[in-house]
């Protein structure tokens, strides 16, 4: 292992624990110790602040991970590996790189005869120490020497490995960064229902946690909603307070969530969930200004009209329906990605391997694993029976949630965008007969006809 931050040395401590001898490597000495002095009794593991001396204690092929920030640490460890290492050797790049760098590190390292595999790794520090999901990729040669070792340490489902082989090229950080999107999505989600239940219906940290904590023994349940419920009672050792309290309103972001939109919309596949969960962080990014605004547009908060028990309720099921919205859309996605990006991505393995360690692991994930069970090629989740049936079970409620965010001036931008979507993903006709009229009289871009073939032009008159 390369790279012995938190997320590496987890990593391969994990691999110890489960018999496998490891060493890392990092220049710096205080972390190769950290290392050797958090691994199990009786598990092999060493650190190394010597990159040599690590290569050349691996057994042929040499299989040499990193964890180390997307970008150039990348590259620049591939250039010191490089007169290190000998043909059929693997390296994993097991960050978070954008799939074309992965593209490009695949094609340069093949003409050296060096396997090359970019492999999405998520659960964060917890889940790389107990059992990540892990979404590798590209070099099918090179993946039953890992294979193994991933599945040994990878989450399990009913015994099942959250692991597998998920296409070809780039695929692994493809899947890894549309996985992204969606957690950027339902996180904005979770902020949304936090801010109608908080404002809106003056819910106290108390009766936060606790609704969060009964949605997560339901049909929410869930990694996130989970982690959420315990926020709330986080009390602050600075003040009196709750941590939530204390933490200033301004995300910042790695990029992965912006890849994804920037991607989707190359591919022509719309998410615009995911691109509004990305919207709102820039948004509130910009603090200064929002204080500057919000004495220019002044809000007098009332309390939303709703009884309580009622508009929790809605609001669980809004929650709901919006994260199946954006399940669907990051899934759409790499349906077209796997085809445009010939990178044969397979979806019910994808949907398979998010059942457990990840971020976005969730109840819902067997509902869709058997939606694409049934068919592989499913272009959309919402085309499925069982999910339309989930998603019209909770549209009233949704729509009620919509509809109060609105009238009490309580941002709900991807809950908003979620019920647009929907509302245009299901309506046969839409309005572009128009557009394309409008293409056509101003410039001429033609338009198709719903009685005949072929493509018209018309000299629209002008009055
Ligand atoms: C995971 C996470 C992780 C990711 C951040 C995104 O699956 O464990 O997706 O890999 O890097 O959660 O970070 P930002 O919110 O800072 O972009």
């Amino acid at each position: 292992m390369i790279g012995l931050g938190v997320m590496g040395r987890n990593f391969l401590l994990n691999m110890a624990d489960h018999g496998f001898k490891v060493i890392g490597f990092d220049k710096d000495n205080q972390k190769t110790s950290a290392l050797e002095s958090a691994a199990t009794a009786g598990t092999t593991v060493k650190g190394v602040s010597s990159l040599q001396d690590m290569v050349n204690q691996l057994a042929v092929p040499r299989k040499i991970m990193m964890l180390v920030p997307a970008g150039k640490p990348v590259d620049d460890v591939i250039e010191s590996l490089l007169p290190l290492v000998q043909k059929g050797d693997i390296i994993i790049d097991g960050g978070n790189s954008h799939f074309t760098d992965t593209l490009r590190r695949v094609t340069y390292l093949q003409a050296k005869g060096i396997h090359f595999m970019g492999m999405g790794v998520s659960g964060g520090e917890q889940g790389a120490r107990t059992g990540p999901s892990i979404m590798p990729g590209g070099d099918q040669e090179a993946y039953p020497h890992v294979r193994p070792m991933l599945e040994a340490v990878a989450a399990k489902v009913d015994g099942v490995p959250c692991v597998a082989h998920l296409g070809k090229g780039a695929a692994g950080h493809y899947v890894k960064m549309v996985h992204n999107g969606i957690e950027y999505a339902i996180m904005q989600l979770i902020c949304e229902a936090y801010d109608l239940l908080h404002r809106g219906a003056g819910l106290t940290n108390d009766e936060l946690h606790t609704v969060f904590d009964i949605w997560n023994k339901g049909d929410l349940r869930s990694f996130l909603i989970e982690i959420t419920a315990d926020i709330f009672l986080q009390p602050d050792d600075k003040t009196p307070n709750r941590l939530v309290d204390m933490i200033l309103d301004k995300a910042g972001a790695k990029g992965t969530g912006k890849w994804t939109s920037q991607d989707a919309m190359d591919l022509g596949v719309p998410i615009p969930t995911i691109d509004m969960a990305v919207a709102m962080r820039n948004l509130s990014a910009l603090k200064a200004e929002r204080v500057q605004a919000s004495a220019l547009y002044p809000q007098t908060t009332s309390l939303v009209g709703t009884p309580k028990e009622q508009f929790i309720q809605q609001v669980h099921d809004a929650l709901l329906f919006a994260t199946i919205i954006c399940y669907a859309q990051g899934l759409a996605q790499l349906h077209r990605a796997g085809i445009d990006l010939d990178m044969q991505i397979p979806m019910p393995q994808v949907v398979s391997v998010w059942r457990g360690g990840c971020i976005i692991r969730s109840v819902l994930l067997p509902t869709f694993a058997n939606a694409f069970k049934a068919n592989p090629e499913l272009s959309n989740l919402l085309l499925d029976a069982e999910v339309a049936k989930i998603l019209n079970a909770n549209a009233t409620g949704t729509r009620a949630v919509a509809a109060m965010a609105i009238q009490h001036g309580i941002p709900a931008a991807a809950l908003l965008s979620s019920l647009s979507y929907f509302d245009t993903y299901r309506n046969k006709q839409l309005p572009i007969n128009l557009l394309q009229a409008q293409r056509d009289y101003f410039g001429a871009h033609t338009y198709q006809r719903i009685d005949q073939e072929g493509t018209f032009h018309t000299e629209w008159a002008k009055k």
